[in-house]
Parts: structure tokens; C-alpha cells; sequence
């Protein structure tokens, strides 16, 4: 070994009490340089942080002469020795900044160009333009540390499942669709032209496979490949912490979850959470809350007040309570009329019609009468009824919504949200969990005129709801499907699943997948459950998602490395592009314009 090369290296942002005086050699980029005339100040920084480098030219006019030619973004090698900043020139903004490198030797191990947009001033350049340079906007400690926490915590899962007796085993990309609601991604064959693999849009089949097989506790890590519409925090391939479980019930897999996600964010916040974790049904999360991944960090609960509106003057309200599925809704805002003025009112009337509603009618609370535009269309009782069930005190305001259910359900749930925000009631320092259960298994899917899975065709109903209402009302049929919900977004979905031969078919048959359907998409499903296949049941929890709560992150963009836009892009690389015509000969491809 040369002496160079015996040097001990230390990360820039290591650098500490105990190099003091010693000599070391230090990797990283130049992050910024400071030209004090015969003194050159470099910030040296690597995936660690940052350590100042100087060069002074009374030491070493040759160094300082190097120096002067670094610029932004360098990769160096350099040896010194570490000493003591002085007072006035202490740096208590970073952990290393009571020490500085005084360079003894310097090798620019590559130059860099000038980069298209400043590491610091990130929020002047275009998201565009991060990420088809997305290496370099990896370069921003922000998302490094991001991504750093990201690897923790897939170590903290490995960890925790590995102590209780799960197995890391993978599952195969290229196979046969598995049925999760979305679309899929094809492969074409070439060795058997005109067919087609699907992505997976998750292991589902194969992990309770893996339960036939015996394996008791299965994990995987695992990309999951969806062609579906990306609103917010969804990505085209994501990843699931994918569990499956033998002979445990609803409330052990639950408590087991409920365990990991406390390891998780121990290690990775030092935050202890309050478990066991709240627990709702999927019909009080729709009824009060409005969606089925409620955020319960404020209240600002819907109250149902059909009933009570049957017979008034408003004829907006009055004739939806004519409907089978007509719902009047909703929401007090305590103190509202200090807190809404006129415009929020307008403004949010407008927000609601995103949801289809077709208006938002309001009422401010007196101590006598509505003051409302709808008042006088209203009997005095019925007005003191709405009040009692709601709970309105003088001053607060009410909000209705009057239209069909999902659309009563779906404008105010957001609406409470948008609400908490302006009025400031959410705490963002809180971890809310909530588990959402007993969702129904199955849902009218008016566009196709058939029945459908809620979460997927293996999902587990109550045995006496099936019983009981399978030639009566199918949506009454509730499952053993649970969500896990955080701070109103849904972290996480799993179920127990049917593990008997016949209750699949007859599952497959209610929801109008033939015999020669289920045997053509999941024959090897159906085959397996007839050979001693065990209960079982798991979850899959969204890392991406649970990275944006624990990170705070505004996109899920912000914690994955190479992420899509929108459009399903990379525009780093520019995928999806055509591809080379021999390609498309050897696949027996042809395409219509
Ligand atoms: P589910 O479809 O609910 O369940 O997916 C589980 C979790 O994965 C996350 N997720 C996504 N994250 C980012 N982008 C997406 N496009 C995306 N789609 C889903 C969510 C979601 O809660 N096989 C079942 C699980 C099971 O039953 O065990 C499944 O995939 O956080
Ligand atoms: P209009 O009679 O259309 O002038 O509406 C009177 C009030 O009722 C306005 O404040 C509207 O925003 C509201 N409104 C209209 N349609 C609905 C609806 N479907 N649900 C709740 N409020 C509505």
C-alpha cells in the first residue's frame, strides 16, 4: 500500500473531536468555494455532509493555485490535517463546523461541468429539469436523506420480520395478471408470439401460494406495477412491504402490523406510538367521515340529517330524500361564522362542485333563527332538530350537501379536510393510525352492470353474511378485509383470504368470472386450495407512502430514486420510447395506427 492510500479516509460530515491534529483523507464534491485573496475556503461535501476545506497561499502557493481552479461540483480526493476553526469563524449550523482540513494535498479526481440548476436554490428550478438530471438532484442532501432513511427502513422490516419468523422469499415479475383493480403492464413474448406476460400488480396469488406450500410467515420488499390514473401519491411501479400469514386471525396479523410499524418508527423517528391503534368500520368511516381513510387528527364530523328534511320547502333537499340513494349531509364548523366569511363560503361552494356536488348550502347558527339563504324554506323545528343532532351552538355554521350518496359521501369527506386546513386544526406533528374493517366485499360496478370485488376476489367474507344475504342484498355482505389508514391516507391493505375450493368458486360465480374464466386466469390458485391449503391471511403496507409521512415529503417523487412523472415518464432516460423495429419483428408485432 502506497502512503496515500494508507491514510485512514472519514466522511466529510464525520469529522470530529477525535481527528483533531491527526492526518486523514476526505472523498466528496465541491459545494461551494470561498475566495478570501490569499486564503480559499472549500465546503467539501459527501453523503454524510459537509467539512471545510482550507488552502492558505503562505503554506502552499502550489495548493492554493489548484484550488483556484476547482469549481461547484469537483470530485476531489484530499489529505490534511484536521484543526480547531477559529472562534469567530465557527459554524454551529453544521456538526463539523468547529473544525476545518487544512489541505496538504489535492487531486481533482474529475471536473464538472456547470450544473443546469443550483443544489441550493432548488426551489428556482423546474421539477422538469430535477429530474431529467435526476443524479444530480440526488446530489441535494434533502433526498439523500430521504433515500438513507428509505434503506433503514427496509433494515428495521428485514429485521423486525426476520425475529418473527418470516421468510424473504421473491416472487416472479413476469407472469399472469393478478386481479387488483388496476390495469395491467404487458410483456410480450417472443418465444410464443402473440402472448403476453403481465407485471405484477402485487404478489397476491403468489404469497398464498407460498401459505400452500407451507412456509407458515412469507415477506418480500417488492416492486408492484399498475397502469392506472397517478393522482398524488400514487406511482406507476411502487413498492409493498408484502406479508402473508398461516393460522392467524384478523386481530393477530392487526397486532402484528401494529408492532412493526411501532419498530419502524422507533428506529426511524424515535417516536413511540400509542397502540393498540384506533379501529373503526368501514361503515362509521363512510358515515362520519365521509371516505374510508379518514384523517382523525380533527373532528368536523357529517351528520345525517335525511330524515329530518323529508317534508321541507327546500326543494333541493326535499327531492333527494325521494331517491333510494339520496343523502342530505352535513358538517359543523364550530365558531364558523367568526372563522368563514362570505368568500371562504363561495370558495368552498366551489370546491365541493369538484365532487359533482351541485352546491354547497350553509347556515350560520343564531341564538334565535338561521341566518341563511335557505332559512325561510325551513320549519323553526326542524331547524332546532338539525341542530340537536348535529350539535350546533350560536355562532357555529353548517354546511350541507344534498345529492346522491357517493357523491354526499366523497365532496364533504374532502371537504373536511380542506376545512382543517384553513381553520388550522391539524397537528402536524401527530401520528394518527387508524385500522378501517369490515369493508364490504363486494360493490355494484354501474358502468359494466356487474358485481365486484372491493379489494380482490380472494378476500374472505363473514361467513353469516354470506349466508344471509347472498340472494338478498350482496353489498350487505361484509369481509375480513382491514385497511391501515395514516393521517387520512391509506398506508396499507390486506384481508384474510378463502382458503376452501368451493367458497372461491362460488365468490368467482357471484361476481360473474365464469368456470372457464377462473380456470383460465387462476387455475393454479383453484388447483392449490385443493391440497391441504391452510387459513391464512396479510397485509401490504405502501413503502412509498409510509416514507412520505416519516420524511414529511409534499411528493411521493421525493422519495423514490428514479420516479415517473404524471405521464408515466422518466425523463432522465426517456421512458417509455419506441422501440427498434427488429425488436418489434422478433415479437410478431404489428401496429395499427
Ligand atoms: P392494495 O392494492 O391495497 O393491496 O395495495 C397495498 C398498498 O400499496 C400502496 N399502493 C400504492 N402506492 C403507490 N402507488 C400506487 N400506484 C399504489 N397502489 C397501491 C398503498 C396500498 O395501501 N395484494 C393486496 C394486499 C393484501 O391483500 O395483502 C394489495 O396489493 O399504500
Ligand atoms: P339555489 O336554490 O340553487 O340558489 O341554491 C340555494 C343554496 O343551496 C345555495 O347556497 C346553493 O349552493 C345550495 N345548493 C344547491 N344545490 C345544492 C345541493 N345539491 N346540496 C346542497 N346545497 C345545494
Amino acid at each position: 500500500m502506497s502512503k496515500k492510500e494508507s491514510i485512514q479516509r472519514i466522511y466529510c460530515g464525520k469529522v470530529s473531536q477525535s481527528e483533531l491534529t491527526k492526518k486523514i483523507k476526505l472523498y466528496g464534491w465541491v459545494n461551494t468555494r470561498r475566495d478570501h485573496g490569499g486564503v480559499i475556503f472549500i465546503d467539501l461535501r459527501d453523503v454524510t455532509g459537509i467539512c471545510q476545506l482550507v488552502f492558505d497561499s503562505n503554506l502552499d502557493k502550489q495548493l492554493h493555485n489548484i484550488a483556484n481552479e476547482v469549481r461547484t461540483e469537483f470530485c476531489l480526493e484530499v489529505i490534511g490535517t484536521i484543526r480547531n476553526r477559529t472562534l469567530d469563524t465557527i459554524n454551529a449550523k453544521i456538526p463539523t463546523g468547529k473544525f476545518e482540513l487544512v489541505v496538504e494535498d489535492i487531486t481533482i479526481l474529475n471536473k464538472s461541468e456547470t450544473l443546469p440548476f443550483g443544489l441550493e436554490a432548488v426551489a428556482l428550478a423546474s421539477e422538469k429539469t430535477r429530474l431529467t438530471y435526476r443524479y444530480l438532484d440526488l446530489r441535494r442532501p434533502e433526498l439523500q436523506k430521504n433515500l438513507i432513511l428509505r434503506s433503514k427502513v427496509n433494515q428495521v422490516v428485514r429485521n423486525f420480520l426476520s425475529a418473527h419468523n418470516f421468510h424473504e422469499i421473491e416472487t416472479p415479475f413476469l407472469n399472469k395478471s393478478t386481479p387488483e383493480g388496476a390495469r395491467d403492464y404487458l410483456v410480450p413474448s417472443r418465444l410464443a408470439k402473440g402472448d403476453f406476460y403481465a407485471l405484477p400488480q402485487s404478489p397476491q396469488m403468489f404469497k398464498q401460494l407460498l401459505m400452500v406450500a407451507g412456509f407458515d410467515r412469507y415477506f418480500q420488499i417488492t416492486k408492484c406495477f399498475r397502469d392506472e390514473d397517478l393522482r398524488g401519491n400514487r406511482q406507476p411501479e411502487f413498492t409493498q412491504i408484502d406479508l402473508e400469514m398461516s393460522f392467524l386471525n384478523e386481530d393477530e396479523i392487526i397486532d402484528l402490523t401494529e408492532k412493526l410499524m411501532s419498530s419502524i418508527f422507533q428506529a426511524a423517528k424515535g417516536i413511540k406510538l400509542e397502540t393498540p391503534f384506533n379501529r373503526i368500520t368501514y361503515q362509521q368511516a363512510v358515515e362520519n367521515y365521509g371516505t374510508d381513510a379518514p384523517d382523525l387528527r380533527f373532528d368536523l364530523l357529517l351528520t345525517d340529517i335525511t330524515d329530518l328534511v323529508k317534508e321541507v320547502e327546500f326543494k333541493v333537499f326535499k327531492d333527494v330524500t325521494l331517491k333510494d340513494t339520496g343523502l342530505v349531509n352535513c358538517i359543523l364548523v364550530p365558531n364558523g361564522s367568526d372563522k368563514l366569511s362570505r368568500k371562504d363560503l363561495d370558495e368552498l361552494t366551489e370546491f365541493v362542485k369538484i365532487y359533482k356536488a351541485k352546491g354547497l348550502a350553509w347556515a350560520k347558527v343564531g341564538e334565535e333563527d338561521w341566518h341563511s339563504p335557505i332559512a325561510k324554506f325551513i320549519a323553526p323545528n326542524i331547524k332546532q332538530a338539525i341542530n340537536k343532532k348535529a350539535k350546533a351552538q350560536p355562532k357555529d355554521i353548517l354546511l350541507f350537501v344534498a345529492d346522491d350518496v357517493k357523491i354526499v359521501k366523497a365532496s364533504l369527506g374532502a371537504l373536511r379536510t380542506v376545512l382543517a386546513k384553513k381553520l388550522d386544526l391539524i397537528n402536524n406533528d401527530e401520528f394518527n393510525f387508524c385500522w378501517v374493517t369490515d369493508f364490504p366485499l363486494l360493490e355494484y360496478d354501474a358502468d359494466e352492470k356487474r358485481w365486484q370485488s372491493v379489494h380482490h376476489p380472494f378476500t374472505k367474507p363473514h361467513l353469516s353474511d354470506l349466508k344471509k344475504y347472498k340472494t338478498a342484498d350482496l353489498s350487505k355482505i361484509k369481509s375480513h378485509a382491514y385497511d391501515l389508514t395514516l393521517n387520512g391516507v391509506e398506508l396499507g391493505g390486506g384481508s384474510l383470504r378463502i382458503h376452501d375450493k368451493k367458497m372461491q368458486q362460488e365468490i368467482f360465480d357471484i361476481i360473474g368470472i365464469s368456470d372457464r374464466e377462473a380456470n383460465d386466469k387462476f387455475s393454479f390458485l383453484l388447483n392449490a386450495l385443493e391440497f391441504g391449503a391452510p387459513p391464512h391471511g396479510g397485509i401490504a403496507l405502501g413503502l412509498d407512502r409510509l416514507l412520505m409521512s416519516l420524511t414529511n415529503a409534499n411528493s411521493i417523487r421525493d422519495v423514490i430514486a428514479f420516479p415517473k412523472t404524471q405521464q408515466a415518464a422518466c425523463l432522465m432516460s426517456g421512458a417509455p420510447n419506441p422501440a427498434d423495429q427488429k425488436q418489434i419483428v422478433e415479437l410478431g408485432l404489428k401496429f395499427t395506427k
